[in-house]
């Protein structure tokens, strides 16, 4: 086992500005999300204590942050704002090219639209959920490839989220390998765990990639966390700098899509940054079109200049390591109360086994959903269902629902936010959920019909009765 690296004793900033939070009383959170059809997504942001809901878009920015927010150029083209992103990007991630988007999806819009067509398939360690969509959106196959321990919440494995080199190489080298046009890795992996990618897994995926003429792309939305997690698990780089392992991971990708909502630290925004002209110019017609014009992609100057900070801003160690502490911290409490985590912490959430936390509950009445409607009871904490509701599939000729091989119910964690004392509250509602369990029903879907894509987001559930 890896020695977690733990410089920081406490918070590394102080408050400047606070935006209350409250308790509702327990009567009232059980009206609430009886009203929110035991939905956690229909509950108003308001009646939230801690919201775990999601670590995209959700960070605190910093003073300068907000300072540089009034230099932001609004003109519609050539503005500084982009020339600040820009000379950020070059810095940071060393690409020569960027194309602002309103946030990720937005990238992965613009760049599939450039890069598929009908039939192909593109691999992955474990493509994000908007990712999968717009691959199926341009007629295309999304394939995960992660490596079997991504599969099994107890392996204690350093990098879950690599991808399987030997079922890369014989995709490519098989006859479908003519349909790949390209590689993506996502970094850190949120669809297996939030687990990081070894760095030794990114240059062999790359290597793999560029010997059969593919394309190498990384979606590298937790870039520092991924970063913060090879120096802390990689004994060769426990001496490397944050910024030169960053430097050194994008090396090995031609382009990489980003959602800023994570790791620059700002609320809104995206990117992709690139090395070949011919393609940029390529992309750059698809994002006037989608987008907006190559300088402002979508968002306000201030957003570009917000961003340009922020990704400098996440780089800092002190920061890394009191953010992956704070991961650490949660799923540490977790464990020492009995909670079923999956193991080991990755960068930005914990998550918690639902069919073991719920034995009793089949996945037919989707208890990881079950699990965080639960959880708001106890404690107005919000987490999310990652299992049957969002994933289950059902079989167009016989009808029947294939279920997902993982239950589990996320906890991410946003940036700079909230204390420890809020982390120690989560954990205290667990373990008193824990201690209920017995008594906790499943769930019945209402609506939408189980075929509907992305349904949970929208769906309207009753507790099974008796
Ligand atoms: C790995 C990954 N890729 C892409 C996205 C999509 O980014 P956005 O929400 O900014 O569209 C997300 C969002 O959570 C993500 O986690």
């Amino acid at each position: 086992m890896w020695k977690p690296l733990n410089l920081t004793p406490a918070e590394p900033y102080r408050i400047k500005v606070v935006e209350p939070v409250r308790l509702l009383p327990r009567d009232e959170r059980l009206r609430r999300i009886r009203e929110a059809h035991y939905n956690v997504f229909y509950l108003r942001s308001r009646d939230i204590y801690i919201d775990l809901l999601t670590d995209s878009g959700t960070s605190a920015m910093s003073a300068s942050q907000m300072a540089a927010l009034m230099m932001g150029d609004e003109s519609y083209a050539g503005a500084e704002s982009f020339y600040h992103l820009l000379e950020s990007v070059r810095e940071v991630m060393g690409f020569p090219y960027v194309l602002p988007t309103h946030q990720g999806r937005g990238a992965e819009n613009v760049a599939f639209r450039t890069l598929l067509k009908k039939g192909d398939i593109v691999p992955g360690n474990g493509h994000f959920d908007t990712t999968r969509a717009h691959i199926v959106d341009k007629g295309g196959v999304p394939l995960d490839l992660p490596i079997p321990e991504a599969l099994d919440p107890e392996v204690m494995h350093p990098f879950k989220g690599n991808i399987d080199l030997k079922g890369l190489e014989n995709l490519l080298s098989s006859r479908e390998g003519d349909r790949v046009p390209l590689v993506l890795m996502t970094i850190t992996n949120n669809t297996y765990g939030g687990h990081p990618v070894s760095m030794d897994n990114i240059r062999r995926a790359s290597e793999i990639a560029r010997e059969y003429g593919k394309l190498f792309l990384m979606d590298v939305a937790r870039f520092a966390e991924n970063a913060w997690l090879i120096k802390e698990r990689d004994p060769a780089y426990r001496d490397v700098s944050i910024r030169e392992i960053v430097r050194e991971m994008m090396s090995y990708a031609d382009a990489v899509l980003f959602s800023a909502k994570k790791d620059a630290l700002v609320n809104i925004g995206g990117f992709i940054a690139l090395r070949d002209k011919e393609l940029y110019e390529r992309m750059a017609r698809f994002l006037i079109l989608h987008e907006g014009f190559p300088t402002y992609g979508g968002l306000a100057g201030r957003d570009l200049e917000a961003m340009a900070v922020g990704l400098r801003e996440v780089l800092d160690e002190t920061y890394l390591s009191w953010r992956i502490g704070q991961v650490r911290y949660l799923w540490s409490r977790l464990v020492e109360n009995g909670i079923p985590v999956v193991k080991p912490y990755g960068g930005h959430a914990v998550y918690i086994d639902a069919l073991k936390f719920l034995p009793h509950i089949p996945q037919s009445m989707f208890p990881a959903d079950t699990l965080a409607a639960e959880l708001y009871v106890e404690a107005g904490v919000r987490g999310v269902g990652l299992g049957s509701l969002a994933f289950a599939e059902v079989d167009r000729e016989t009808g029947k629902v294939r279920y997902p091989k993982t239950e589990y119910m996320r906890l991410a964690i946003p940036r700079r936010v909230y204390t420890n004392l809020h982390m120690d509250w989560v954990a205290e509602g667990l373990r008193r959920l824990m201690e209920r369990r017995d008594e906790v029903r499943g769930l019945r879907l209402v609506y939408p019909s189980m075929d509907t894509p992305l349904r949970h987001f929208i769906a309207r559930l009753k507790p099974v009765e008796g």
